[in-house]
């Protein structure tokens, strides 16, 4: 089963996080900047005429299509790797991928997710 972890993060985390990844052998990832808020509704600032609130804070969306053996332990990096333990740390999603196709060698699923060098051929696996 292909699984997309979708982690949001701190800006702030981006280097941590991609550090831990690379540490574990994930190697195809993509990420994007997003704003949003979580259950505080965004913070409230002190600003020159008194206090504002900030309702959509800048976060970074990090996506990474793998394999489900390798969900655990990728998890687990992130989990690690974006925590200060302060509200706003993020929040991690999962969802089944269908189907992942490399435009080049048309290469599909398994396959079209395995890098040189990356987490599974670390482990010595094969689909
Ligand atoms: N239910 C949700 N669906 C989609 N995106 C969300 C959801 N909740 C939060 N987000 C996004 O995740 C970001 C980080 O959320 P945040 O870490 O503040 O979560 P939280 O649930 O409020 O937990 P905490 O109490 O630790 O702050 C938000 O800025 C927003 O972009
Ligand atoms: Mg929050």
């Amino acid at each position: 089963m292909l699984k997309k972890i979708e982690a949001i993060i701190r800006e702030d985390k981006l280097n941590d996080v991609k550090d831990a990844l690379r540490e574990i052998g994930i190697v195809g990832l993509n990420v994007f900047e997003i704003r949003g808020h979580g259950r505080q509704g965004g913070v409230t600032l002190a600003g020159r005429s008194g206090t504002y609130q900030v309702d959509m804070l800048t976060k970074i969306q990090l996506n990474i299509v793998l394999s489900d053996r390798n969900l655990d332990e990728t998890i687990e990096a992130i989990l690690n790797s974006a925590y200060t333990g302060k509200a706003g740390d993020g929040l991690i999603f999962v969802y089944p991928v269908e189907e992942v196709i490399r435009i080049r060698t048309r290469e599909r699923g398994y396959d079209a997710v395995m890098y040189p060098g990356d987490i599974d051929e670390r482990k010595g696996a094969k689909s």
